[in-house]
């Protein structure tokens, strides 16, 4: 499942990301990359462990925690501190897969990675190119969101970012490790959830809503991993 999630931050922590990416120390986007997407990357990153990363992954943190739409689609179980990243003057990344396990810098945890996300945080008219291609069994999907929105998409799918041919294109990247490993089980669960969530408002009260329920907590609990 290629989910967007919108509005992940408001207008104020946009701005305030921003000033604070301006101010950062960027380095070679190689330096987070694997044997074979190495040669297929060329971008910049702030470095792993930078403040300026850390403080602005802690809000991106704390805002997903709360937005009830990225919680019922990932079901996270762990998730990696955010990175950043900015392709300009014809940069892009080729076509690659993610690492399956990521190690944190600096601590023993490591996170199996289910899902990729990126939140875009400069608006589509402000570069050209730069579009996220993902593909999956229907196909390719190509994604290019305002700023403050974010996509969630299987880590085992192959993607690239097209060539930024004009301007910056600025973004937040990082890995997911979900309750449920396996993405068919964890979009069921998905479509379960949202479809309990329009009946309980289009027919409040109606009894078949707790039955509903009580079979996505007894799915959640035959697959999931804490
Ligand atoms: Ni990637």
């Amino acid at each position: 499942m290629v989910l967007q999630i919108p509005d992940v931050l408001s207008q104020e922590q946009m701005a305030r990301a921003r000033r604070m990416l301006q101010t950062a120390e960027w380095v070679d986007g190689r330096i987070t990359a694997g044997h074979q997407s190495a040669r297929a990357k060329d971008n910049l990153q702030v470095p792993e462990g930078h403040p300026v990363a850390r403080q602005l992954g802690e809000m991106i943190l704390a805002e997903l925690q709360r937005n009830a739409l990225f919680v019922s689609a990932a079901l996270p179980l762990k998730v990696f501190p955010p990175l950043f990243n900015r392709y300009e003057g014809g940069q892009s990344f080729g076509n690659h897969v993610d690492n399956a396990i990521r190690s944190v810098a600096g601590a023993s945890t490591r996170v199996r990675t289910d899902l990729s996300a990126t939140l875009f945080l400069t608006e589509p008219d402000e570069y050209d190119g730069g579009e996220l291609l993902v593909e999956d069994t229907f196909g390719v999907h190509s994604v290019k969101l305002p700023a403050g929105h974010l996509v969630l998409y299987p880590a085992s799918s192959l993607h690239h970012v097209r060539p930024v041919t004009r301007g910056a294109r600025l973004a937040s990247f990082f890995w997911i490790q979900s309750m449920l490993r396996d993405d068919g089980e964890r979009t069921l669960l998905f479509d379960l959830d949202t479809a309990i969530q329009r009946l309980t408002v289009d027919v409040p009260a109606h009894p078949a809503a707790v039955q509903l329920t009580a079979v996505y907590h007894n799915l959640l609990r035959r697959w999931a991993d804490v």
